[in-house]
């Protein structure tokens, strides 16, 4: 399939739209995004599963890669289920039409409130991180009078090769519990008539490239069933947790390079699991949304030291933290290629913070006050993570649906935020 953005006679395209001439009917910074990208990495994940005929699968969208709703409708029309782990996300979840009984509700610190609302209206399962935890639900679905089926996350040890902020399955992360004492948190889940303890989750980090941390997840999962087993313990679901990664490198100008991991490490995670009776989830959020957005940005002024080259632009950490928070590289591309000589810079947002960048030394071309740039693969923990720091304003969503675009967010202006203070 055609890529989401490619370029067109040196000029950006998402779909059927000219970027540039789109950006100069709307303010900038903006996020636009593809509704044909959103559906073909869904379609993706179906298809991974499907090469394994004997797979009984279920995918879920993590919410908190961007849960704005115009995105949930799409992906909740493609068969996907909700991951949420907040009661924003299962409020935002519903309003958007996934049933409760696909969600599932995961987190380190869940509230007893949130705890009961997911009792009460049904949700799939609820994700277990710790014994504490468990006493909790048990409690909670006794008083309501209710069985509420949980996974007890396993915290398998395992290296996901990637940013240590986003690493989660090692015994040095607040995730999940070890074995050992899952173990016996199975055992304990026994002697509770409100709760059905058959599914184990995990999830050990993001931005994975590679299927080998996955694969030895897998084989850790099988050992630790097949000792449940025997101890008359029977699973029948795994949520396998998301953390496929996706392309940061070349995404806008590479057309022939994968834009995610989808097709390599899926069917060999859930390979893992050939021939066993189980039902298998996975709960994605970067590799449906990541590849499909792009911030746009305007420069504001080129300052141009004897030690140092900025772009400063009118996007900034409040609008994108990843390339501040995780070392996280975006590609950086004008809108309009060709017209100027390059150079080394730096790309600089106007918050007053020196780590308020979107990227360092990068090779770009000299592009004036009031050009614009795109940063690619922007769609997850993107505006997912904005903030208002600086009171500058959220900004506002598109979406692309070949020549249309359409508002799904309109964007938090300063007034919008004054009125939430008491003057
Ligand atoms: N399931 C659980 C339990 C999770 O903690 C996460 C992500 C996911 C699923 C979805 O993972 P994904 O498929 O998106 O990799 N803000 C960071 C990423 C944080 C991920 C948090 N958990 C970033 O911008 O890289």
């Amino acid at each position: 399939m055609r890529p989401p953005f490619y370029f067109k006679n040196n000029r950006l395209f998402c779909e059927d739209i000219d970027v540039t001439t789109f950006s100069e009917t709307v303010p900038t910074p903006f996020y636009l995004y593809s509704k044909s990208e959103i559906e073909y990495n869904c379609q993706a994940v179906w298809q991974a599963a499907k090469q394994d005929s004997s797979v009984d699968f279920m995918p879920y969208y993590a919410l908190k890669a961007n849960y704005n709703p115009s995105i949930l409708k799409l992906i909740k029309a493609q068969g996907f289920g909700a991951d949420i782990v907040s009661g924003g996300e299962l409020y935002f979840a519903e309003k958007t039409g996934f049933p409760a009984d696909k969600t599932v509700f995961a987190g380190v610190g869940k509230t007893k409130e949130e705890i009961r609302e997911a009792i009460q209206k049904g949700l799939h399962s609820i994700n277990i991180e710790s014994g504490e935890e468990l006493k909790i639900v048990a409690d909670i679905a006794r008083k309501e009078q209710n069985t509420q089926r949980i996974a007890i996350r396993i915290n398998p040890d395992i290296e996901a090769k990637t940013h240590a902020y986003i690493s989660t399955g090692l015994h040095k992360n607040k995730f999940g519990i070890s074995t050992e004492q899952a173990f016996e948190l199975y055992i304990e889940t026994q002697k509770y008539k409100n709760i059905i303890a058959d599914g184990i989750h995990v999830h050990i980090g993001s931005q994975i490239s590679l299927a080998s941390p996955f694969k030895a997840t897998g084989e850790y999962l099988k050992t630790f069933i097949q000792r449940l087993a025997r101890k008359n313990i029977i699973i029948k679901f795994l949520d396998l947790g998301g953390g496929i990664g996706i392309n940061y490198d070349d995404p806008l100008t590479n057309a022939q390079a994968p834009r995610t991991f989808i097709d390599t490490i899926l069917p060999q995670y859930l390979a893992s699991f050939s021939g066993l009776k189980l039902k298998l989830f996975v709960e994605l959020g970067r590799s449906i949304i990541g590849s499909a957005g792009l911030l746009v940005s305007k420069v504001l002024i080129r300052k141009h030291t004897p030690l140092k080259q900025f772009m400063v632009v009118d996007g900034a950490i409040n609008n994108l933290i990843r390339p501040s928070l995780y070392q996280a590289h975006h590609q950086i591309v004008p809108l309009e290629k060709g017209k100027y000589n390059s150079i080394t810079a730096d790309i600089v947002g106007p918050v007053c913070e020196s780590g308020d960048f979107l990227a360092k030394n990068i090779t770009i071309e000299d592009i004036p006050a009031g050009e614009k740039i795109a940063v690619g693969s922007a769609g997850a923990y993107g505006q997912a993570l904005a903030s208002n720091y600086n009171l500058r304003p959220t900004i506002s969503e598109y979406l692309v649906n070949g020549t249309e675009v359409s508002t799904i967010f309109k964007g938090r202006t300063v007034a919008d935020i004054a009125n939430s203070y008491t003057w």
